[in-house]
């Protein structure tokens, strides 16, 4: 069973700049205009879901990411974070995190995850095991529709959280380097353990919609999103993209109810 009772968890990836942010802040608009709860989860280290979604920077700034909270991170794993060679919990307490050190507006809930800053391979330290366990939480227990914006890498992503995830959306964007790297993202997921892997294209042209179905033959299509001024100047006066692009909003349903054709099949 694809989408399940629990309220459907979705990532969404690609490359920097492609419109990860902006796609997800519209579908965490959708699925709260549905009334459903939503918690929106910043997990790009390029942090800028907040502001697409419109809190404004004085809210943002109020909201300490879990990865920088230090107190946080001391109280629950028992070690300072940055200081190797510490003994620390691995199986720390998150599941009142997503209810307390968040920003709460209109039935969307933003939880920011913050950077860990890798020393060497992997992330064996405080803060990196915080998040992770707190990311496996949000997409197995959480009962909202959960929608991660992240990055390409897909670090945070263990296993057993990316099979809970419902769906794997991989933005693209006109251009052969973009498409690379949503190659690397499906090999990436797929090592994962993830079937369920689709595309949308984003900021698309009149005529160009044509050629780049054929360039994506290796990923279902949800459909694109058209190239919209209202959206960058959204970016540039720290405007919801939601409010300031009832075309983006269009494009986005389409893409939604795709989405939910093909994990009802
Ligand atoms: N459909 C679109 N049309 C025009 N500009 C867009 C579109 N989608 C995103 N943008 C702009 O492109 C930039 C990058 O988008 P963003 O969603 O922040 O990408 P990412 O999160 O992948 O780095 C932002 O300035 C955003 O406003
Ligand atoms: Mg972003």
């Amino acid at each position: 069973m694809a989408s399940n009772e629990k309220g459907i968890k979705v990532a969404v990836s690609g490359k920097g700049g492609v419109g990860k942010t902006t796609l997800s802040a519209l579908l965490c608009w959708l699925y709260a205009r549905e009334r459903k709860k939503v918690l929106a989860v910043d997990a790009d280290p390029d942090a800028n879901l907040g502001s697409a979604l419109g809190f404004s920077p004085e809210e943002l700034k109020s909201l300490v990411p879990i990865a920088q909270h230090r107190q946080l991170i001391k109280e629950r794993t028992g070690a300072e974070p940055g200081i190797s060679g510490q003994m620390f919990s691995l199986n720390p307490r998150v599941d009142d995190i997503p209810d307390r050190y968040v920003l709460e507006k209109e039935g969307i809930k933003l939880l920011q995850m913050g950077t860990v800053t890798r020393g060497g391979g992997g992330c064996a330290c405080p803060e990196g095991t915080l998040l992770k366990h707190l990311l496996r939480h949000l997409v197995v227990k959480r009962e909202e529709a959960v929608v991660v914006d992240m990055e390409a890498g897909l670090e945070h992503l263990g296993r057993g959280t990316a099979e809970s995830v419902d769906a794997f959306i991989v933005v693209v964007e006109p251009g052969q380097r973009s498409i690379q790297t949503a190659r690397d993202v499906v090999r990436l997921a797929r090592d994962l353990g993830v079937e369920r892997v689709y595309a949308v294209v984003n900021k698309v042209r009149e005529g160009q919609e044509e050629v780049l179905r054929e360039q994506l033959d290796f990923l279902p299509l949800l459909g694109v999103l058209p190239f919209d001024l209202e959206a960058v100047s959204a970016d540039l006066e720290g405007r919801a993209v939601f409010e300031a692009s009832p075309r983006l909003v269009a494009a986005a349903e389409g893409i939604k109810e795709e989405l939910e054709r093909l994990l009802a099949r």
